[in-house]
């Protein structure tokens, strides 16, 4: 298996057409949409979710690609004012969970975080995900580790989630 990083564009309309394809069929399972975006009701709603985060020329996202196939994304929005970066919407193919990609895109991120001279990644997550805890857990992710809310977007007003973060520099 020869997974590639593609950086991905949410207002480019070819990609955004292929975005739109590949989270249809992800969120077909309420599960998955509610644990991953509880901002969201299901049914998925493709513009609601762009518009919810995608507006903004500060985030970049990223597809991982096996033969093609994108079978995995994640997304970063960067704060240079705060030197703060916030990690959203990692997310694997069912078929290719627990073979270290989740992973692979979060260090690739943090690699980007830190080239771009932030200092903390945070990220949010239902306190419920179990696999999602552990794996931000096992990447060095802590909660409680600063008090402020510098990096608020709509999701840091989402109360059924909690915050985590990493120092990075
Ligand atoms: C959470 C998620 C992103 C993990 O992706 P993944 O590619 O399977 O994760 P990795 O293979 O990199 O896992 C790294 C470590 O995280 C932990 N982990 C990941 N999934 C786990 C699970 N289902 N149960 C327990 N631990 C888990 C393990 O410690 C794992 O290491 P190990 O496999 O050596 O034991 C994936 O399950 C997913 O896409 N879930 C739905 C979307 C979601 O919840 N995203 C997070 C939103 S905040």
């Amino acid at each position: 298996m020869f997974i590639s990083i593609k950086k991905i564009d949410y207002n480019n309309k070819d990609d955004s057409r292929i975005l739109e394809a590949v989270l249809n069929n992800w969120f077909i399972n309420p599960k998955e949409l509610n644990l991953f975006e509880p901002r969201l009701k299901y049914p998925f709603n493709y513009n609601k979710w762009k518009a919810l985060t995608y507006n903004s020329s500060n985030v970049e996202s990223f597809t991982l690609i096996n033969d093609k196939l994108i079978i995995g994304i994640g997304s970063i929005l960067f704060n240079t004012d705060s030197s703060r970066a916030h990690i959203m919407h990692i997310f694997i193919d069912t078929t290719y969970r627990r073979k270290g990609l989740a992973t692979k895109i979060i260090k690739y991120l943090e690699k980007l975080a830190n080239k771009k001279k932030m200092k903390i990644l945070s990220l949010r997550l239902m306190p419920k995900n179990e696999p999602a805890k552990k794996l931000y857990e096992k990447i060095g992710f802590q909660e409680n580790l600063i008090q402020d809310e510098t990096l608020t977007n709509s999701s840091a007003n989402n109360k059924k989630t909690i915050k985590l973060y990493k120092q990075i520099n």
